[in-house]
């Protein structure tokens, strides 16, 4: 059996991929007791929000006041995504209220680029050059992502040199892998396990596995098995949504993300630790799925909440798996 990390480290970013993706607005109440549940679960980091343009995304428009009304547990990073300066002054006019971490987002598809923030890649670079430096001298990480590293809507498939030559491009600028966090997006869930090898096998000698985040979507199944493989290749961290939540409007067909569950025990099942509570998230899930109405699409929340749970719960425990 091939070598897995010892740990790995979880960002849950249902608050922010999850609820930008659904076509009603999720009250904030629900929003707030959602973050302050997810906080509680043992994640590292909660993706709380976006200080996007709110004509693009409604969905989110009141990072403001989440921002205000959330819990802060200790050790807990709360990060939220940031276009350009104007999400930049917006998030630090919060005060003592600010994210913890500024998330910037870039893609490695042109078509892409233009569809999600109205700008060609050098263009998005250049819009959060200024929001990188004011980070820096705020004291703030940085996360950068960047999206279709496999594949585009648009486009198709993207060749992995095209992911390099956006990290270069960030690193130009002064993002820097021992403190940033270069984020990696597949956007629209395609990938297979060689997809991630062959992306990796790429970036070899610009950056290391360990110093990426891999932010998978689960549209076609393949997520975990995506995560599995990033492991062995060493990657240790992951973003991931409880239930599964998650999609980008501005990318048709995009599913929900790799679902924190799922990970969580897969890891738990496989002695890495990710430090999260199975019980706690699953129900972080039901309050979400209460608030919308609906089930959510991760398997192992479908298996923990729905028919066959009792069975399904005994089984794993008595394989020293319990969900706690
Ligand atoms: P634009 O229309 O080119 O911007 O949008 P603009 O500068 O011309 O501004 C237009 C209006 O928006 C103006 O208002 C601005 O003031 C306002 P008006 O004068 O017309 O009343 N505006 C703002 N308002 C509040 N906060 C702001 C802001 N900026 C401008 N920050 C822009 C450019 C980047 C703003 C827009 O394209 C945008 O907000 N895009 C974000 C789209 C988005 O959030 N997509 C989903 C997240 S990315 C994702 O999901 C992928 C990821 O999960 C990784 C993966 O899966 O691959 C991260
Ligand atoms: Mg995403």
């Amino acid at each position: 059996m091939m070598t897995l990390p010892h740990r790995v480290r979880v960002t849950d970013v249902g608050p922010r991929d999850g609820l930008q993706n659904e076509s009603g607005i999720v009250p904030l109440e629900a929003k707030v007791a959602f973050v302050n549940r997810l906080a509680r679960t043992g994640v590292a980091e909660v993706e709380a929000s976006s200080f996007v343009s709110p004509r693009w995304v409604p969905q989110l428009g009141d990072a403001e006041e989440l921002f205000r009304r959330i819990e802060r547990p200790t050790g807990v990073v709360f990060s939220a995504l940031v276009p350009n300066e104007k999400g930049f002054d917006r998030a630090m006019n919060l005060g003592d209220d600010r994210p913890d971490k500024i998330a910037i987002f870039t893609a490695a598809s042109e078509s892409f680029s233009q569809r999600n923030t109205n700008a060609t890649i050098a263009g998005t670079i250049e819009r959060f050059a200024p929001v990188v430096e004011g980070a820096k001298k705020a004291g703030l990480p940085v996360r950068v992502y960047i999206s279709c590293v496999v594949a585009c809507p648009y486009e198709g498939a993207i060749a992995p040199v095209k992911v390099r030559e956006v990290i270069e491009r960030l690193m130009q600028i002064g993002l820097d892998p021992d403190r940033d966090d270069f984020d990696l997006g597949e956007t629209i869930g395609v990938a297979a396990p060689n997809d991630i090898e062959t992306l990796y096998d790429e970036l070899e000698d610009l950056i290391e596995p360990r110093q990426t985040t891999l932010h998978l979507h689960d549209t076609r199944g393949t997520a975990l098995a995506c995560a599995y493989v990033a492991m062995q290749l060493g990657v240790v961290r992951f973003d991931a949504a409880c239930g599964g939540l998650g999609g980008c409007p501005y990318a048709p067909g995009a599913a929900g993300n790799l679902a924190t569950e799922d990970l969580v025990y897969l890891c738990r099942r496989m002695h890495c630790e990710t430090g999260v509570s199975l019980d706690r998230l699953l129900e972080a899930g039901r309050q979400i799925a209460g608030t919308l109405g609906r089930s959510l699409p991760g398997r192992v929340f479908g298996a923990e909440t729905g028919a066959g749970r009792d069975s399904v719960s005994a089984a794993t425990e008595s394989t020293g798996s319990g969900s706690s």
